[in-house]
């Protein structure tokens, strides 16, 4: 049983494999659970997890902000009528031609972590609201950004004053604490080192408007040590906050969470074949076209998987799982429990997989990317 559709639901699923399906209910509850779980604050969806147009959508509907990376992304966001002034352009190195179209449209909230960037950013895009991105202890997130993203605490108070002085305006103050971040205290403690940030800049007279906490937010999948609430990210960063010399205005932009709960994949099985190691099961959709993630890199997600057979005698046997490609590196999985006598033209179904999956498929070996469908 998935969490979004049931067994009956996904087995009276008319499609062709491989194909994605969204729930639009279970968009619209994350964010409302965004917004009870951080209630004053603004939530701007990092759509470079998933940025189907159904998706952005539901989202817009729901009244989300985005924070897009590129123009592509942008041209996406236009297309449904997403005002300028709910866009933040959130990566903090950029082409200069992104950054013109941006400023066309509108958008005038960049992000920066760079001395060059800001003045790229104060060449095409005079007076903009901008927000350094300062690195900060990313340990436990499968996904690390701090070695390639984010200045050092001490350069914050000279960025700022320095976009002051460039006519720019000093928005705010913005971190990353690493995709699928496996401590909740986190946010917390890049909150608590800026205390003395904050504190400086204040007596400067900068006080910033925002404090962009950007995503991380955890979903649970079986590679998880551990459960991470919204809940409990959200009492901890309340505490944090408490102690700040002010208060400035809280954004979020969750990615993975708000989407990787809100799609399954399903897929068939192509072929079983009996190796020296594992009996493996070839399925219709891999690392390539559908299930980008558990592709190991700096960590790999374990999905969740369950058969559509419908039960069987047999017990459970352990396989491995293998993309259709010719590539030794398309295997999603080497301990897949699943019915033991499942057999090609059995379809199965990936839970939890609406998050950088879809956006990365490309056409390697010639395999297309899957149907999207939304329920
Ligand atoms: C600037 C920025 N904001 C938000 C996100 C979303 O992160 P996550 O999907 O971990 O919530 C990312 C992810 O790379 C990002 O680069």
């Amino acid at each position: 049983m998935s969490e979004i559709f049931t067994q009956k639901e996904l087995e009276e699923m008319p499609h062709k494999t491989p194909y994605f399906v969204f729930s639009k209910k279970a968009l619209k509850n994350r964010y409302k659970e965004f917004k009870t779980c951080f209630p004053n604050s603004s939530i701007y969806y990092a759509m470079k997890a998933d940025a189907e147009k159904g998706v952005l959508e539901t989202l817009n509907d729901a009244g989300a902000g985005f924070e897009a990376a590129s123009v592509h992304e942008l041209h996406l966001l236009k297309a449904i009528g997403v005002p300028a002034d709910r866009i933040l352009y959130g990566t903090s190195v950029k082409p200069p031609s992104h950054i013109k179209e941006f400023h066309e449209y509108g958008v005038n909230r960049f992000a920066f972590d760079s001395m060059p960037e800001l003045e790229k950013i104060a060449s095409i895009a005079p007076k903009a609201r901008v927000y350094v991105r300062v690195s900060v202890n990313d340990t436990g997130s499968v996904y690390r950004f701090s070695e390639k993203f984010g200045t050092v605490h001490e350069n914050i108070v000279p960025l700022l004053v320095r976009a002051r002085d460039l006519g720019l305006e000093h928005y705010g103050i913005s971190f990353h604490v690493g995709s699928q971040a496996g401590n909740p205290e986190a946010w917390a403690n890049a909150i608590g080192s800026l205390i003395p940030v904050l504190k400086h800049l204040d007596e400067l007279g900068l006080r910033i408007e925002i404090l962009n906490i950007g995503g991380g937010y955890p979903c649970f999948y079986p590679s998880s040590e551990k459960e991470i609430t919204l809940q409990e990210i959200s009492e901890s960063v309340h505490a944090a906050l408490k102690k700040l010399p002010y208060q400035p205005h809280l954004v979020l932009e969750p990615g993975r969470a708000m989407v990787a709960g809100a799609a399954v994949l399903v897929a068939s099985v192509i072929a079983r074949v009996e190796r020296i190691e594992h009996t493996w099961l070839f399925l219709d959709a891999g690392v390539y076209n559908g299930l980008f993630e558990s592709l190991a890199y700096q960590g790999s997600i374990v999905y969740r998987v369950s058969s559509l057979r419908p039960p069987a005698d047999s017990g459970e046997a352990v396989f491995a799982l293998a993309g259709p490609t010719g590539d030794s590196w398309d295997v999603v999985s080497r301990e897949a429990h699943l019915p033991a006598d499942i057999t090609p033209g059995d379809k199965l179904v990936f839970h939890s997989v609406g998050a950088y999956n879809l956006v990365m498929v490309g056409r390697f070996n010639g395999f297309p990317k899957p149907d999207v469908y939304f329920v």
